[in-house]
This record gives structure tokens, sequence and C-alpha cells, in this order.
């Protein structure tokens, strides 16, 4: 997963390239690369490190001439170096390229190309690429021949975007995004509109198994048959523009503070996908609900509250276990899958195998040109807009609402939710977060935190696991109340943290006694609650709601937490080490 550009136009490339780079950085973020072609030469830099950095130490916008390809990388094969960052260029330094994905067969194919007289700089599987389009091409002397023969020998899932010397741009899709932008004097070809949406709305996404020769602006899409593919220019939405920081100091920052916003929002524009979900659940076999991290997460609380509320029973399946056991899967049942990017490999995975008995396929995503919309018989939008943040905070919130909606659909509209009066409520916790700063400053020198709630209330604690791991690198766990004397009760001491999950709801007393427990062995307690007690060392105060609400107002509170710890850390909070926004790759 990294992400991929490409410019052919008027103005000049690199200085568009690296602002394009900069806003899909959430998509891999170790090393950066710009390559452009002036006077028929290839010119090059690359490095380790964000886009900023990097550009301030070698200067990747002052690269000459209107074409050029630019990457954010998030290594799979080869460790971080200068040397693997992407574009890598062929031997002949005449075609440079950069891939986002992977080249499954790249070994065999380094190998028939070492035989033959290829060098390889890099450990990476992308630079076959480059040096398989060279060969090809002093082979054909022409480019749709050498990107036909390029694709039929590669194997994997890529996106690829090539360089030749003359200054004419080619790019290849299978599996990995790539979207054309198609501007007045200038042609954008990117994994994210988000890499040309300052310059135009107009977009084209390119399908898997087709690929774009581009000369100046002048392009043809083509399948990997070589046949001309027909394609459609849609207007990309207005939404895509918030991709702005404003005065936030991080993205994640204002995403946490949008929630009371993007919870009115969440499903509005697709509630005739509520209704047809609903029907749909009602009339199945059998219901399952998948996703990964913390969209798993949504699909826990899914389970519960679907069981209390609607008495309809589920069974949650963690995306990317599916392929070890895919029996579980029964024919002529439906799956219900949660993805914030609709990309991830693993979710699309699961969708694949419950597609292959029958199963229908209902999306819950936010990305609604993603390739799980697509995959989908249903789709429901979060609706949320574009969330840069690497860790899920408003994605979360929206999707427990959309499941919100179907269970209200599903009972007859018995539960009564008003979703005006809680958005105001969320307000509230985000208005002062001076005691939530105060005690981040406590967490920075702990290394566990564990975090207990029961019931609805558990799926939760996971959540709030995550993004305290995902932000401050502390190692956190989530704990299910009553599990903590089979084991976990070992731990505690006066060296960690605990955070009790204690809404006034049917889990109080018991969760209220786990943390008199835990506080006995000097473990120093966070509650959030409702209801103050003396057992915590430190109360975060949520407002009372229907106990089927508590999730959302729990789960903020935690994110500012995490948020402001990491910046005690000193780690940066839009981009966790190591990880990427979307994982693409499995
Ligand atoms: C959440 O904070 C994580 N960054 C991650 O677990 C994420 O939720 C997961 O990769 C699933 O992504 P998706 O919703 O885009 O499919
Ligand atoms: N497989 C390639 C590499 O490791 C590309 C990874 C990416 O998509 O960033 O360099």
């Amino acid at each position: 997963m990294c992400s991929i550009i490409g410019y052919s136009g008027k103005e000049m490339a690199a200085p568009i390239i690296v602002k394009g780079l900069k806003r899909m950085e959430y998509r891999g973020y170790d090393s950066v690369g710009v390559a452009t072609e002036s006077d028929n030469q290839i010119e090059l830099k690359k490095g380790i490190g964000k886009v900023n950095e990097v550009n301030l130490k070698i200067q990747l916008d002052t690269l000459p001439g209107k074409v050029g390809i630019g990457h954010t990388r998030w290594a799979t094969h080869g460790k971080v170096t200068d040397v693997n960052a992407h574009p890598h260029s062929s031997n002949s330094g005449k075609i440079a390229i950069v891939h986002n994905g992977i080249i499954e067969n790249f070994e065999e194919l380094k190998k028939q190309l070492e035989n033959e007289g290829y060098s390889f700089k890099s450990e990476t599987d992308s630079e076959i690429i480059a040096n398989l389009l060279q060969k090809n091409y002093e082979l054909t002397k022409n480019v749709r021949e050498t990107i036909m023969k390029t694709v039929s020998e590669i194997k994997g899932h890529y996106a690829f975007v090539a360089m030749f010397e003359n200054g004419q741009l080619a790019a290849a899709r299978f599996h990995e995004p790539l979207i054309i932008g198609v501007g007045q004097d200038n042609i954008f070809l990117s994994s994210d509109v988000l890499g040309f949406v300052e310059y135009t709305d107009n977009a084209i996404y390119m399908k898997s198994r087709n690929f774009i020769i581009l000369d100046k602006w002048k392009f043809q899409i083509l399948d990997f048959e070589g046949k001309d593919v027909k394609y459609e220019i849609t207007k990309i939405s207005k939404e895509f523009g918030d991709a702005y920081k404003g005065d936030y100091a991080h993205f994640t920052l204002k995403e946490i503070y949008e929630q009371p916003d993007t919870i009115l929002r969440a499903g509005e524009k697709t509630v005739d996908a509520i209704t047809k979900t609903a029907d749909y659940i009602k009339h199945a076999k059998n219901i399952y609900i998948t996703g990964s991290g913390t969209s798993y997460n949504s699909a826990l609380i899914a389970k519960q509250i679907l069981s209390k509320y609607a008495k309809i029973k589920v069974e949650t399946i963690i995306s990317s276990e599916l392929q070890f056991s895919p029996d579980i899967i029964e024919e002529n049942s439906i799956l219900i899958a949660i993805s914030q990017s609709g990309e991830s490999a693993d979710v699309l995975d699961a969708v694949r195998i419950a597609k292959k008995v029958n199963c229908k396929i209902i999306s819950i995503v936010n990305l609604l040109t993603s390739s799980l919309v697509r995959k989908s018989d249903v789709v429901i939008g979060m609706n949320c807009g574009p969330e840069i943040g690497v860790a899920a905070t408003k994605s979360f919130t929206s999707q427990l609402v959309v499941l919100y909606k179907i269970v209200q659909k599903l009972s007859n509209n018995n539960i009564t939710i008003n979703f005006e009066n809680f958005a105001k409520s969320i307000l509230k916790i985000l208005e002062n977060p001076t005691k939530i700063q105060q005690i981040a400053k406590e967490l920075k020198d702990i290394s566990d935190i564990y975090i207990l709630g029961r019931g609805i209330n558990y799926p939760v604690a996971m959540e709030a696991a995550l993004k305290l791991k995902e932000l401050t690198y502390i190692h956190a766990e989530g704990i299910p109340g009553g599990e903590l004397k089979h084991g976990p009760l070992a731990l505690m001491d006066s060296n960690v943290f605990v955070i009790i999950i204690n809404p006034n709801d049917s889990t109080y007393s018991d969760t209220l006694t786990s943390a008199r427990e835990i506080k006995v062995r000097g473990a120093k307690i966070i509650g959030i609650s409702d209801i103050e007690s003396d057992v915590y060392d430190y109360w975060i105060e949520i407002p009372k709601l229907d106990e089927i609400l508590y999730p959302i107002s729990e789960i903020i509170p935690i994110q500012l937490l995490s948020y402001y710890a990491a910046l005690e850390k000193n780690t940066d909070p839009d981009y966790p080490r190591n990880l990427a926004k979307s994982v693409t790759v499995k």
C-alpha cells in the first residue's frame, strides 16, 4: 500500500507531484521520491522519511520538466532505505516507474533478467517492472505492446506508472487503485483523487486489467488484451475538498472534533439502502458480519445490539481469518462487510469467499468509489467525509450510527434515538478537554494500559486498546470485565493504568467491583462513567444516555486521550509508525 502519482501538463511537474503526495501520505509514509523528464532525460530524487522532511532535505520539488511521477512507500519487499524508495529506474535510465502493490513472481523474473545481463540496485519487487519494461520496449519499440507484454508476465496485485525518456507516461492497474484526473491543461494518474483534487474535479476511475498511455495530454485507455476501452468522466464529490486540516494541529484531532456532525450525517444519503438491508436481514438464512481492526470492533457491537434489540442472531468474522475456515459461511446467506476504505484486501477476500457460495453482500463503507462498493448488492455510505488520520475515529462512530439505524428499522422503530440531542451531548465531551489532557501527561511513561468493559462496552474496550496502541505505542489490552479473575488480575500492580468503561447500564455494578479489585492491587484507575466514584483516581464524565448510545460517548474521550498522550510522547498521531491507512495487501 502506497501512493503513486503521474503528471503531464503545462506546469512544472515536481511541485504539483510533491503537493499530491503530501495529500496522499496517509496511504504509506516510510519514504518518498519523484522523477521527472525534461529534454528527453529522466532525473530522480528519493529518500526515507515523510514528504515534507525529505523535500526539505533534497528538494524534490525543484526537479525540472512538465512530466513526472512520484511515490510514497509502505515497504512490503525490502527494508526502508533510500535505495529501496521509489521511483526505480531501468538499467538504461530511460524508463522510471512507481509501483503500488506486490509482484508475486518477482524472484523468478529477477533471475531471468539477471541471466540476460540486467542488474538490480534495490531489494524491492518493484524494480523488476522497470527492467522488464526496458527489455520489452527494446523488443517492441512501442509503448502499447510493451505494457501488454509486461502485464502478461507479472503476477500479483499492482498499479504502476511508468515514465519514458521521451516524456510519455503509461500506467496499468490490476486490483490496486488508479484514478485519472482530467484537467484543462493537465492529466493526473493517481492512487486517490486527493492526488489532484486541487486541480480538477473530473475523474476517470480506471478498471482493473486496464492501462492508459499518455502523451502530453492526449490519452488512450486500453484493456490488457490491447482493445480500446470506453470510459466515463465523473465529477468527484465536493466533500473531498474537506481534506485540509484547517486550524487543527492534526487530521486526527480534526476528525475527532467532526463527530457531532458526522454522527448526524451517517447513512443519510443512503436511507433506502438501510431499509433494504433491514429487509435482507429479516429474510436471511444466516447473517455474517466481517471487518478488520476498528471495523471489526463495530461488527462486535453490531452482534450484541442486533441480538438484544431486534432478536436477530449474527456471526462475526475477522476478515483475515475467514480464508482458514471458509466453510463457516453457509450458502445463500448474507455477509455484511464493514470498511472505511472499502479497499482492505482482507475484507475484499472475505467478500470473495462469501460470493462463491451465493451470499448477498451488504457493505457499510465510507469511500463510495471503492472496490468493495463494486462487489456489493447493497451499499450504505458512512458519509463522514475523508478520514486521513491513520487511526480510525469518526468512521467508527459513523459505522455505529448506521448500525443503530438498521437496528431501529428491524425493531419496527421501537427504539427511538434523538440523534440531534445525542450530537449535542457529544459536543459537551469535546468542549473541555483539559482534564483529558492532564491525564494524558500521566500516561507518558507508562508501558501498559488495560481497558475493562462488559457487554456492549467490551468491544469499546478493544477499540480503545487499538487507539492507544496506534497513537501512543503503549501496550494496551481490552479485557472483558468478568475475565479479570481468570488471569489478567495477575498483571495488576502500581505500574499499570486501567481504564474502566463503566456507564450506568446493566454492567455497572459488576464493573465497579472489578475496579475495586484492581485498585487494591495498586493500579491507577481511570473511570469513564456518568457516575462518579471514589474508586477512580481520574474520572472522565460522560453524559447519561440510552444504553445503546454509550459506546460512542465512551470512545470519544479515549480517542482524545490517545491523541493527547501521543503528543506527550512525541509520536505523530496522524501517521503512526509502520502502519498505513488502508491495507490493500494481504
Ligand atoms: C484503525 O484505527 C486502524 N487503522 C485499522 O485497524 C483499520 O480499522 C483497518 O485496517 C480496517 O480498515 P477499513 O475500515 O478501511 O477496512
Ligand atoms: N512492494 C513495493 C515495495 O515494497 C511497493 C510497496 C508499496 O505499495 O508501497 O517497495
